[in-house]
């Protein structure tokens, strides 16, 4: 049977693409340390190593099995709490993709695919953002994803791995974390106005973003894997190319409610950036990805998903 690395299947975006794997009939191995995932969200009848990516016994761990494709998403995800722990932080987002990288090589696996970040970008481009503008990180977590982009480049140069780096703008949906109040705009607002019915920003309404549906996230990752490229690494943007301010996104979860909710706006987040959205037009292009659910139909589906668990 096919089987393929997904790391972080306990998290959000990890399960979703776990699951979607096992639904076409492969076998799916999971490393993940629960430090934001929760192992009941991992996918029934995925295998689950408990660990650190990052630790050598650990990645020894897959000597037994042939993994054909690795999708790496298990990281430190949040930019403010790269603050925390910054050198957590590089361990968990730079040195677990180069030993993964390591076995990918000499396990000879046909593809990685990489969750990156937006936040490799920074502040300074105008958008919507291509993936051949500038990149100036301005947290660890941003260094440590580009950090991460330069050692696939180098691996696929040098070797016969093909590597695909996904740089994720912002992605909700259902299955999104509405415990961690420290990661995900979408889901630390629609928890606040479910639990409190009150909303506290940190920081500007205007500040604007571009919202991803988990589906096609989780579709173009299966792409990247399987796609015909003609070069060996590659690096998309993974967005809707749409402006979203934060005003705009509180409009939409508010109408998805059905009671009325509070907003207030104080303080701010060390490291945020103003406003990014992105071209999708690369990935459209090279894999024929489009995203297909759009930010009303996507805060319902998941609004509708968040009443529900309650
Ligand atoms: N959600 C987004 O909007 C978004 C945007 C850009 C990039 N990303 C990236 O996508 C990936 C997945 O994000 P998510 O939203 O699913 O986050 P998540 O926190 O829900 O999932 C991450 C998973 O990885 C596990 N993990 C973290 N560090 C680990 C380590 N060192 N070893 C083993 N397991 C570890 C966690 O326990 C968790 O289960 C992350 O790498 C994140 O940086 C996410």
């Amino acid at each position: 049977m096919k089987t393929d690395l997904v790391t972080g299947a306990a998290g959000f975006i990890g399960a979703e693409i776990a699951k979607k794997l096992m639904m076409k009939g492969r076998r799916v191995i999971t490393i993940d340390n629960l430090s934001t995932g929760i192992k009941e969200h991992i996918p029934e009848n995925v295998i689950f190593i408990r660990g650190n990516t990052f630790d050598e016994h650990v990645i020894a761990e897959l000597e037994q099995y042939e993994i054909e494709d690795i999708y790496h998403i298990a990281g430190q995800s949040g930019g403010i709490t790269s603050y925390d722990d910054p050198v957590y932080d590089m361990d968990s987002n730079i040195k677990s993709t180069l030993l993964l990288l390591d076995y990918a090589v000499k396990h000879h696996c046909r593809s990685f695919v990489y969750a990156s970040s937006m936040a490799v970008y920074g502040d300074e481009n105008e958008c919507p953002i291509k993936e051949t503008d500038q990149v100036k990180p301005k947290t660890f977590y941003g260094i440590g994803k580009l950090a991460s982009e330069n050692y696939m480049r180098l691996y696929a140069g040098q070797f016969e791995v093909k590597c695909t780096s996904l740089r994720f703008c912002n992605i909700y949906g259902p299955g999104q974390n509405m415990e961690n109040l420290r990661q995900g705009m979408v889901s630390i607002f629609m928890s606040q106005a479910i639990s409190g019915r009150h909303i506290h920003v940190m920081g500007s309404k205007d500040r604007f973003r571009d919202f991803v549906y988990i589906d096609d996230v989780v579709r173009a990752c299966i792409l990247a894997a399987n796609g015909c490229e003609k070069e060996k690494f590659q690096i998309y943007s993974i967005a809707t190319n749409k402006k979203t301010t934060v005003e705009e996104l509180i409009e939409q979860i508010r109408m998805s409610l059905p009671f009325e909710i509070s907003v207030e706006y104080k303080g701010s987040t060390p490291g945020d950036q103003f406003g990014v959205y992105c071209s999708y037009d690369r990935i459209r292009e090279n894999l024929g990805w489009i995203p297909e659910t759009d930010l009303h139909s996507g805060i319902k589906k998941m609004t509708e998903w968040a009443l529900n668990r309650r």
